[in-house]
């Protein structure tokens, strides 16, 4: 039996892995399907401690395409409401012979702790960490537009801006482009800006001059505390794209880090990179749980 893995971190790839995967996905995504998996169907559980559109659903319809049994734990309806940790939660279903999770929790601390078990785990975006499988769709979906040509992806410089410093996608990006020698470009306010300034300017001029794509973050509303700042600085505007892709991870503020008038810009891939999430899941459920 092959040993349960655990995808929590970016870092948790090498960049053959990263590459084999986005190959993996990119077939599923030109084919439009995901193969059954072969001999008995494994439990796998969804704990989504956190609310969530996208990573849910293309997590719950990739597993259940690929005949997986999935159990879908949300926090209103679970006893994590009555104040279960992340930990407990997974050994009690360990108990029940499910080995496998897919999560998201606001705690990056509980994810973490599920290192020391034995069960495999696919990070679902934790708090203010990371979120390795949005930063996976994201690539795959550079790839897809580079023509599946990785010389092609590492030719286009991306720009991501907006709330730098509450975003868990941009930390997984940043290991991502580390990993796969990507040309990363950060902008934001000063009082947005990530903690390593390498690639960061608060000059949003300087940061699209020369960039290829655009990705613009959401406003976290709910974690902004200095109320000086006007949470629609650095909004991302047609004039500002100048034609160029743009790229967003959702859920979108319209009006805030994104013009209401992109709502019909020709050249989005936001919906694009939601439809690469169902592939690029499908080929992480495939790879990382246990068969
Ligand atoms: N991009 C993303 O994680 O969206 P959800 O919060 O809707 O899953």
């Amino acid at each position: 039996m092959k040993k349960p893995t655990q995808l929590l971190r970016i870092e948790d790839l090498d960049n053959s892995r990263i590459k084999k995967i986005i190959e993996t996905a990119y077939k599923k995504l030109r084919a439009e399907k995901i193969s059954l998996r072969k001999g008995k169907s494994k439990p796998v559980a969804l704990i989504f401690a956190e609310a969530s559109t996208r990573t849910r659903v293309s997590f719950q319809r990739a597993a259940r395409m690929s005949a997986l049994d999935t159990y879908l734990i949300e926090s209103s309806s679970s006893s994590i409401a009555k104040g279960e940790d992340l930990k407990d939660t997974v050994l009690n279903l360990q108990a029940m012979g499910i080995e496998n999770f897919v999560v998201r929790t606001s705690s990056t601390e509980e994810l973490l702790a599920l290192r020391d078990l034995n069960v495999g785990v696919i990070n679902a975006g934790d708090g203010v960490g990371e979120h390795p499988s949005q930063a996976l769709l994201d690539l795959l979906c550079l790839y897809s537009k580079s023509k599946a040509s990785w010389g092609g992806v590492q030719n286009k410089t991306i720009c991501i801006v907006g709330n730098l410093s509450h975003s868990r996608v941009v930390n997984s990006w940043i290991a991502l482009a580390k990993a796969l020698g990507i040309k990363l470009r950060l902008v934001s306010p000063p009082a947005w800006a990530p903690q390593d300034k390498t690639l960061w300017t608060s000059d949003l001029s300087e940061g699209l001059a020369g960039a290829d794509v655009v990705m613009a973050l959401r406003v976290q509303k709910e974690r902004l505390v200095d109320v000086s700042l006007d949470p629609a600085a650095y909004q991302i505007t047609e004039s500002l794209l100048k034609g160029r892709p743009l790229m967003h991870p959702g859920p979108i503020n319209w009006g805030v880090e994104l013009a209401p008038s992109l709502r019909s810009y020709e050249n989005s891939w936001i919906l694009d990179q939601v439809r690469c999430g169902l592939y690029l899941r499908a080929t992480l459920l495939n790879e990382f749980i246990a068969t």
